[in-house]
Formats: C-alpha cells, structure tokens, sequence
C-alpha cells in the first residue's frame, strides 16, 4: 500500500528569524519533483514569517515543536494551539524525547496535547523512542508500546489517521549513531504491528512512520528504503539546505 513519505526537519532552539526565513526559503526553493512531503519544524517566532516563503510550494508544510496544554488565558509564556493554528501551521511535533525528559512531560501530558491539536484541525507528530539503558535491558519493543498505546490509542479510527509517528530512539538523538537499518525496520514494523491489533491492518498500512536520529544525507536513503520506514524526522541535518535537500531528495 503506498503511504505517504515524509521528510521532516526539527529544527529545535535553533536559528534566527532571519536565518530561519532563508533556510526556509532554500528548502521550499529547491523542493521540486517527488510525492514525498517536506515539514518544516520551526521555532515559534519563525511559524508566520516561514509560512510566507513556503506557501506557494504545495510539497512543503509547517510544524510547530510543541503547543501548551491550556487553551488560553493566564500563562504567560505559553502558546496556545489556536495561535500555532493562525500561523498557518498544519502539524505540532509532540512527545518529543526532550519535551519528555528536560520539560517532564508524560504520557498523559502528551496524549492530551494531540486530542487539543486534533481539535484544530492541525495533524500531530507523534515521537517514541527509547532510551539506551532501556535497548540494552531488551526493554525497547514494551517502552515504545506502552507510549503509542498511551499517547494514541484513545483517539477514535478517524482521528488516529490524520497522525504522523516518529521513532526516534534517544541513544540516537545528535550523537552521530543512527540506528542500523535493520533495527528502525524492525520498530518501525513493531509500531504497525501493535497499530494493526488496535485499528486493523488497513489504517496500520497507511500510518506514516519516520525514524529520527542521527538521521543525515549519507545514510536516509538506506534507512528510507526500509519496508516500514516511511521517511526521516530530522534534527542537526535539517538545519543546512543543501544537505537536508539531499536527505529529501533520498526517497
Ligand atoms: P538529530 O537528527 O540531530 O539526531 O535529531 C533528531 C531529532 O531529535 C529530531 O526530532
């Protein structure tokens, strides 16, 4: 079955807006031919700004890395999913393995985040993956379970088709060690697998999952060819065009 493939780049705390902007604009400029969607994962201050350089270009989307729980009102600081909704934004990254360990979100947390971007009509990026003390204990296949079950399985089978998920293993987050070819594939075809005894093999078939971590123009292709690997979320490398054009460029 023919899913949609992705590129995503998560850009995290970093870049100006001005740096940004021209980012955004190298991207969008040389996205040309291919199904495969680009995402754009940008700050906050760049969503409106990043909206205008890459609209005109159908093949490339916007994400915020995250939303506040709260709908609106007295909490100052935070961003609110209408305001990422009236920046054009069409996904919000959410369960990102830092949102998990440095801002201690649970799975709780998270799963309530991706019922309030649902509820905009926004698409959610759904991010698992295990920590290294837990791969090497053989504990990944449970830990990786137990968040999409808690994170996604409430949601109805109309809503769990508008998510995207991402299987990002932490050992392999900016390290420079990717996971082998075989052992995204082997997760990723996990993830189907849980996905198919909860929604049937049909809306399993169909779920977009990327891998991230370490995810770079030397090795996406290798990875991306895997059966159940659908495309990459990108960190470090979606920061330079020339090279994340190349990681796109990789289906
Ligand atoms: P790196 O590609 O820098 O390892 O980051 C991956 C990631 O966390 C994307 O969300």
């Amino acid at each position: 079955m023919k899913r949609q493939q992705i590129a995503a780049g998560n850009w995290k705390m970093n870049t100006t807006l001005k740096e940004g902007v021209r980012l955004a604009s190298a991207v969008a400029k040389n996205t040309k031919t291919g199904n495969a969607l680009v995402i754009l994962g940008t700050p906050f201050t760049h969503l409106a700004s990043v909206k205008q350089v890459i609209k005109s270009n159908k093949r490339v989307k916007l994400a915020a890395q995250n939303c506040y729980e709260k709908e609106s009102g007295a909490f100052t600081g935070a961003i609110s999913v209408d305001m990422i909704k009236s920046t054009g934004a069409d996904y919000v990254i959410l369960g990102h393995s830092e949102r998990r360990a440095i801002f201690g979100e649970t799975d709780k947390l998270i799963a309530h985040k991706i019922d309030l971007v649902l509820s905009r009509k926004m698409k959610p990026i759904f991010c698992c993956g295990e920590p290294l003390d837990v791969r090497k204990a053989k504990k990944h296949k449970t830990l990786v379970s137990q968040q999409v079950r808690k994170g996604l399985f409430h949601l109805s089978e109309a809503d769990f088709k508008k998510v995207v998920i991402a299987y990002e293993p932490v050992w392999a987050i900016g390290t420079g060690v990717t996971a082998s070819p075989e052992q995204a594939q082997e997760m990723h075809a996990h993830i189907r697998k849980i996905v198919a005894k909860k929604y049937g093999d049909k809306i399993a078939n169909k779920v977009t999952i990327l891998y991230g971590g370490s995810v770079k123009p030397a090795n996406a292709k290798e990875l991306f060819s895997q059966t159940d690997v659908d495309g990459g979320l990108v960190g470090g490398a979606s920061l330079d065009a020339k090279g994340f054009g190349a990681i796109i460029n990789s289906f």
